[in-house]
Order: structure tokens, then sequence, then C-alpha cells
């Protein structure tokens, strides 16, 4: 069961548990200023993190489809309160995202084929199976939130990486999309721990936690790589493929996670039979970014009521 500790907000006030989310930030983002090679003479690094665009929108939907799915049967009160913040703060994303496939576009990189692919991979392998018998589908939705919690424990990583590393910044990278990433990344730290505790509290299989990482990891690397390829092979103005050295290269420049991080150490720390994402990455840093945040700042001044 979920080892939390309450811990104060940004606000002052101890009402989120350790990994909770506490309220949506409804930023906006101005991409009139920012070039499709955001990460000037590096279109590899460029596209390699844009795959997150790609990704993301579809894949934040689904989150939210299997959570709500999952809300009603949650037992644990504190749990069932920290859904509806996720599912604002995961909506959000989604949209912000989505955004930048429209920017995109206007460059002349069509995503739709790509997305329309990916929202039929989790048509397939993700939806409810209502003529299933009720063992067979209470199974099949922890299996399908065993997943997604372990893609939440990618997503809390990769957003501590995101805040913490700088060599995006070094290579002069579009302020916009660097302030679009660690909003985006610091949140996900902020709420990391709720999708685990949900799946706590329904089922607490270790051995259903592991089998989703040995699936997530290899499946989240095969369409990152495929989203990488596709932009490349899109973008008129870019090498038509990536090659590994690229990787291996950005990797260095600490532009974009390397492979070792993202296939061997980050699934092995959540394979841990102690682990908790209470344990991985840090609400304070995730929340001194968000104070900073321009866009997030700029929210919270349009709000003024303290409610984005
Ligand atoms: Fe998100
Ligand atoms: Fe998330």
């Amino acid at each position: 069961m979920s080892t939390t500790q309450v811990v104060p907000d940004a606000s002052g006030s101890a009402s989120a548990r350790e990994g909770y989310p506490d309220h949506r930030r409804m930023v906006r983002f101005d991409w009139t200023g920012t070039p499709l090679h955001w990460v000037p003479g590096d279109p590899f690094s460029t596209h390699m993190v844009n795959v997150l665009h790609l990704l993301l929108p579809a894949g934040e939907r689904w989150f939210i489809g299997v959570v709500n799915e999952a809300a009603p049967l949650v037992g644990d009160p504190e749990v069932a309160r920290a859904i509806q913040p996720f599912v604002q703060q995961e909506s959000w994303h989604a949209w912000a995202h989505a955004v930048v496939l429209d920017e995109m576009a206007k460059h002349g990189i069509d995503s739709e084929p790509f997305t329309k692919s990916l929202e039929r991979y989790f048509a397939r392998t993700g939806s409810p199976k209502p003529n299933w018998p009720e063992p067979l589908q209470r199974w099949w939705l922890h299996r399908r939130l065993a997943d997604v919690a372990a893609i939440e424990h990618f997503t809390a990583v990769l957003g501590q990486w995101v805040i913490q590393n700088r060599g995006l910044d070094y290579a002069g990278a579009d302020p916009m999309m660097l302030d679009l990433l660690r909003w985006h990344g610091a949140e996900e730290v902020e709420h990391r721990a709720l999708v685990y505790d949900v799946f706590e509290d329904l089922s607490g299989s270790y051995v259903l936690r592991c089998l989703a990482m040995l699936f997530v990891a290899p499946s989240l690397l095969a369409w990152w790589l495929r989203g990488v390829r596709y932009l490349m092979a899109h973008d008129p103005t870019s090498p038509p493929r990536p090659r590994w050295r690229d990787w291996f290269r950005a990797a260095r420049q600490y532009r974009v996670p390397g492979p070792w991080m993202l296939i061997v150490t980050t699934p092995m720390r959540y394979m841990r039979p102690g682990h908790h994402p209470s344990k991985e990455a840090s609400t304070e840093l995730a929340r001194q970014y968000l104070a900073q945040s321009p866009a997030a700042r700029h929210a919270r001044a349009t709000a003024g009521n303290g409610s984005a």
C-alpha cells in the first residue's frame, strides 16, 4: 500500500500528499516566435523532443480514460480526491502539446497519420472490454492501470530531468518550448504518485507492476524511435533519418535523455520491491520551477484568484 506523507503545497497549506496534484494551471504559450528547429542547428534534438508532442495528447487522454474508469472503485478518500486535479492537469497537458502539432503543420509537417496510428494502438491494447466476464474485466482494468502507472514513472523521471538539465539552455533552445517542457515536467513530478496509488488501492500486485514496466519500456522506446524517424522524414529541412550516433551525441550534451537512462536505469528503479514514486524526483524542485515559470506566472496573474 501507499507510503505517502503530507507536505505543504506552493500556497503554504498542507493539503496534498507527496506526489499528488494540487490544482490545474491553465497555462498558454505563444508560438509565433518559435522556429521549426527550436534547438538551433540540431534537428535531431529538436525532433527527439518533438516526439513528446506526438505521443502525449493521445497518451494522456488514454490515461484519463483509464483513471476515470478506476475512480468509482478507489477506497482511499485522499487518493479519490486527487483524481480530479490529476485529470484536469493531464487534459491541459494534452491540449498544450496538441497546439504545438498545429504549429508544426504550418511548417509542413503533418502529424495526423502518426497520431491516428497511435490512437488505433491505444484502442486496440487499452480499451475497456464490456463483454468480458466480471473478474476478467477487473483484471484488465488493473493491467491498464499498471501500464499508466509505469508510464507516469517515465514522465516523472523525464520531468525531473528537463527541470534539472541545462544542455538545452546552453544550446540556445527556444525559451517558450523550454517553458512548456518544464511546466509539464514539473506537474508530472508534482502528481507522480497518484496513478501508482490508484493501482495500489485497486490491485497492489508487485508481479503486475513489474510485468507492466517490462511491456511499457520497450513499447515506449519503439514509439519514440518511430516518432523521431517520422518527424525527420517529414521535415523537408532536416536530414531524412536519425542516426544512433546523433542520439549519443545529443545525450552527451544533455539535450535529450540518453538510451541507458531510458532503457535501463529508469525501468530498473521502478521494479525494486520497495519502490514508491514519492522517493523519485522532488516536489520542492518542481514547485520552485512552477513558481517562476513565465507561463505559470502569467496564468496566475490572469486568473487573479490563485486558482491557476
Ligand atoms: Fe501530463
Ligand atoms: Fe502525468
